[in-house]
């Protein structure tokens, strides 16, 4: 029995989960891990999403909330758009979980110990209007490296190299869109080159990864490695653990790998066993393999590895690091701010999570960028799931109530195609298991339709509806041998549908628990239960719409909304929602976006600081008979303690206070 940890990349948690999510990192490691744990191997699968980043602070500036809500919301949605498609993590944690902040600092502390980190001071740009340090994916401009638009201050995506913002020509904040000037500051480095021998010698034992994963890091070592900042100048992030360095935080590439482990431990601590993480982390014979997109190529093989090697205790450094390419969107790239995606919650209102599982399976971008598109969509679940594995089942066993009132026995001897039917396809799922061993997802995919298709030839050949009037034997084998492919299919196939496994098996009277070696347990006879469409078709007219809902957020016609979690009606009644005037109003002068309110409410007065400062002047709002939520807890915003919110519309950036419909008295309660 073999000992795995497979991790999935850590998804930002400044949106909802979408299909490359699925395609890039997570679907992957589901298939493999179904795998593993149908081999009887000791496989554990952890995840949760990456809090930290600029992302997130932009978007909780935005609705004018704490970022830490910002990333419990979509750590919640994603945690159930994972449920919805199956997708079985044994542990999603987020990193701005205490645990992981401690681990991470002292990851942090164990490095700098070791004299692995440096500090420095440097130059970096700055957005004066935004009065921040612009680091990382805040600020575009020309790659110094291939020349082209459009490379982000960490990471150049056409060429894949990694960049010091500071090299970025003609730099642009992607915040305010302005020309940056350029402030000193300090950070601390890791000491990269420091460990290049030592990283040449561990990857000259990884020969067996893939191609696409192997050269990227051959190019980025033979560039030669430079030191790297491990901190930022944000407040939103993990503090690092030295004296007077308050608004220094790691960077959240730092900190994101390690949301591992700290995930592990609370695996460990919810199984009321908290050192059981060690025996994967601190036992070499762990395989530890991580899923993720190209792009996270170089954190985990370079950095990562430097950064788990020089910790106190003996952590195993990556088995395995199975990289995919991209997935676009109907032959666009896929893109998140253009909402260019297929939001996974969107998908899951119209069409079963099984659908995708397959399509993304069977397309899966794994030595190559691939293409999702709804047409083929509708046709892989239409030719392949339907036509081909849904009719053999559907034709077999609907047979075999017919005529032999479902049982079907095994016959004395199978003639010569019979057992060359069967022995192929045994032979077929030994390569299916290989090629879920390796990664190849999209080849074990085909192989079980090859077997589907087999079977349905052999069906036709063998004509059992005329042999049953003269030969009913004829009949029973032709039904033994398909139902048998069934059986078949229906292990080798569950790692990729699983639910769609389980009800073929319940059609054939067999157990949701079985092993992948029970391949061989060959039956005597099959005992077919009650019989109904293993799966559905798609209409032409579904994916039409699947398309104008495209269409129309290209044409920003339609703004898909993301819906926030369903809340019981106990949990409305709790907002006190008021209409209340507004008596005085004025600039906060040091923010762009809030206005300081005073409103009254009968004989009691409040002050609210609201971030609407571009939508209205001070005066305008004076007098005015707004909505109030009131009991929400008072909090500080630029010193100024903001006893409530006033509701407002907002409307691509613009704001629009809630005024009721007809005069109402001061008070008057929202229902
Ligand atoms: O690229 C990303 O989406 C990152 N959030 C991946 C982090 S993977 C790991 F290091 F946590
Ligand atoms: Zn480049």
């Amino acid at each position: 029995m073999e000992k795995i940890l497979v991790t999935s990349a850590l998804t930002y948690a400044n949106g909802p989960l979408h299909i490359g999510h699925v395609a890039g990192s997570y679907l992957n490691a589901d298939i493999f891990v179904r795998y593993n744990k149908l081999l009887g191997n000791d496989v554990i699968y952890i995840g949760g999403t990456d809090d930290y980043g600029t992302p997130i602070s932009i978007k909780a500036e935005e609705e004018g909330v704490e970022p830490r809500v910002i990333a419990e919301r979509y750590n919640k949605s994603m945690k159930k758009d994972l449920d919805g498609l199956n997708i079985q993590l044994d542990n999603f944690s987020g990193t701005s979980r205490p645990r992981h902040i401690k681990v991470s600092q002292d990851f942090f502390t164990n490095l700098l110990e070791a004299g692995y980190i440096n500090k420095k001071s440097l130059n970096q740009f700055y957005d004066e209007k935004h009065k921040r340090f612009l680091a990382d994916r805040y600020i575009e401009g020309i790659c110094p490296h291939c020349k082209s638009e459009g490379a982000r201050g960490d990471q150049c995506d056409k060429c894949g190299k990694l960049i010091d913002a500071i090299d970025l020509i003609d730099p642009k904040s992607k915040i305010s869109g302005e020309k940056p000037i350029i402030k000193e500051t300090t950070h601390w480095y890791i000491n990269l080159p420091k460990f290049e021998n030592q990283l040449r010698e561990w990857l000259e034992t990884k020969k067996y990864w893939k191609d696409n994963v192997l050269n990227f890091i051959m190019s980025w070592l033979n560039e030669g490695l430079i030191e790297r900042a491990i901190t930022r100048d944000l407040d939103w992030g993990i503090p690092i653990p030295l004296e007077n360095t308050k608004g220094k935080v790691l960077y959240v590439w730092f900190d994101a790998p390690i949301g591992y482990i700290s995930s592990t431990m609370e695996w460990a601590e919810r199984k009321g066993q908290p050192d059981l993480w060690k025996e994967y982390w601190l036992n070499s014979n762990t395989k530890l393999i991580h899923f993720l997109g190209k792009d996270n190529i170089p954190f985990h093989t370079i950095i990562w590895p430097a950064v788990l090697s020089k910790q106190k205790e003996p952590f195993i450094l990556p088995y395995d690091v199975p990289a995919n390419e991209f997935l676009n969107l109907e032959g666009q790239k896929m893109s998140t701010s253009r909402n260019w995606t297929v939001w996974v919650e969107d998908y899951l209102k119209y069409f079963d999570g099984e659908l995708l599982r397959y399509v993304l399976a069977a397309n899966a971008p794994e030595t190559k960028d691939s293409d999702f598109t709804w047409k083929d969509f509708q046709n892989k679940i239409n030719n392949d799931l339907n036509n081909v594995l849904g009719n053999l089942a559907n034709r077999t066993f609907v047979f075999a109530k017919k005529y032999f009132d479902g049982k079907i026995r095994k016959p004395e001897k199978l003639s010569e195609l019979s057992d060359k039917i069967l022995n192929q396809s045994y032979k077929l799922t030994s390569y299916i298991g290989k090629s879920f061993n390796g990664y190849q997802v999209r080849k074990a995919t085909k192989l079980v339709m090859d077997i589907a298709r087999t079977g349905n030839k052999y069906f036709d050949e063998t004509k059992p509806w005329k042999e049953i009037k003269t030969n009913k034997d004829k009949a029973e084998e032709t039904l033994y041998v398909c139902t048998e492919l069934l059986r078949l299919i229906s292990i080798s196939f569950s790692p990729i549908v699983p639910k769609a496994m389980k009800k073929l098996r319940k059609m054939m009277n067999l157990t949701d628990n079985f092993k992948w070696d029970d391949i061989k347990q060959v039956p005597e006879n099959f005992q077919i239960g009650e019989v109904s469409p293993l799966f559905k078709k798609i209409e032409d007219a579904e994916i039409e719409k699947q398309l104008e809902l495209l269409k129309a957020i290209q044409t920003n016609e339609v703004k898909i909304m993301q819906h926030k979690n369903e809340i019981e009606f106990e949990d409305f009644i709790k907002l006190e929602l008021r209409i209340v005037k507004i008596v005085e109003a004025e600039n906060i002068p040091k923010s762009n976006k809030l206005i300081k309110l005073r409103i009254k409410l009968g004989n009691e007065e409040r002050t609210i600081v609201a971030g609407i400062k571009e939508s209205y002047e001070p005066e305008e709002l004076i007098g005015k008979n707004v909505a109030m939520l009131l009991n929400l807890k008072p909090r500080k915003l630029m010193g100024i303690e903001s006893q409530g919110m006033i509701l407002s519309a907002e409307d691509e950036g613009k704001y629009s206070v809630l005024i009721p419909e007809r005069d109402v008295k001061e008070g008057s309660e929202i229902l």
